[in-house]
């Protein structure tokens, strides 16, 4: 297979960071990120001293400008990229709510994906792919929550709620794109061993280079070339997710809502 250009998004830990190492060692050019430059650093250090050809880029993702601003800086100063996984994540937090009056959930999990890809989108190759990072958790969508009108109290319907609105853009552009390039959602299976799960969860059921091998594949292989489609990390294999992301209504809804909040902030469109 032809090495790719990958950009993963939250590669300072957890499965992002390996499937990072998966694919730098596959021959890949990675593009590591994270929010800190420390951590940043030190992956792009390793990778390297292992012999991958990677760089480092650093974006606070629950801020939409600095999502925004790391597209442009992946096509400006790294040439762009042939893959994007969008997999940095949040689930608990001390700080609910961001400075733009978002819940952080949404802004991490939802709203930055969605201003990459958008950002992106003109650069990829037609045989490039977006792979989107979401959960089995997935609750039917609060527009009002999305756009930041109404606070959510719970922190696992505030995750479950952003995956499911990552999934419904992601079939919202799917349709409108077809296979140039391919968009795509993921779980890469439930109680994986990182940080996130240990701190929700106390406790893990499957290793976290399982759900990384799930990103691998799905970044590079053939049998992922499926727009629009969700593969269930859980079940091994590609399954409906929630059925509301089967409704091309509902899903074109919360790609509106972004939009809208897209121009409030004062972030510039894109095709
Ligand atoms: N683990 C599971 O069982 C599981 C199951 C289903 C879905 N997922 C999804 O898989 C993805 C990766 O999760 P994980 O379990 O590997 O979690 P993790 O170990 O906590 O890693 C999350 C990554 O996202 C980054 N990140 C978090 N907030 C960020 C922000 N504001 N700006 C930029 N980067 C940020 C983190 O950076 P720092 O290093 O700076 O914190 C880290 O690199 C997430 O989307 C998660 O929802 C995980």
């Amino acid at each position: 297979m032809t090495a790719r250009r990958i950009l993963i998004t939250g590669s300072t830990d957890g499965i992002g960071l390996r499937a990072s190492r998966r694919l730098a060692a596959g021959g890949n050019r990675v593009l590591v990120h994270g929010r800190s430059p420390a951590r940043v650093e030190g992956v792009v250090r390793t990778l390297e001293e292992a012999g991958g050809e990677v760089a480092g880029l650093v974006a606070d993702l629950s801020h939409p400008q600095e999502a925004a601003a790391l597209a442009r800086r992946v096509v400006t100063e790294q040439g762009g990229v042939d893959v994007l996984v969008n997999n940095a994540g949040v689930f608990l937090t001390a700080r609910p709510r961001t400075p733009e009056g978002l819940d952080r959930r949404f802004a991490v999990n939802t709203i930055a994906p969605w201003l990459i890809t958008r950002e992106l989108l003109p650069h990829l190759p037609a045989d490039g792919r977006v792979v989107n990072v979401a959960s089995a958790a997935q609750r039917p969508v609060d527009l009002e929550a999305l756009a930041g009108r109404r606070p959510l109290a719970d922190d696992f319907e505030a995750y479950a709620q952003s995956k499911l609105a990552l999934i419904m853009w992601t079939n919202h552009l799917a349709a409108l794109r077809g296979r140039e390039p391919i968009l795509l959602s993921v779980n890469p299976g439930s109680l994986l061993d990182t940080r996130m799960v240990r701190e929700a969860f106390g406790r893990a059921r499957r290793s976290a280079e399982e759900g990384a091998r799930v990103l691998e594949q799905a970044a590079l292989d053939a049998a992922f070339a499926r727009p629009g489609a969700y593969f269930d990390g859980d079940r091994g294999r590609f399954a409906p997710p929630h059925r509301d992301a089967l409704d091309p209504v509902r899903c074109a809804r919360v790609a509106e809502t972004i939009e809208v909040l897209r121009e409030r902030l004062g972030i510039p469109a894109r095709p």
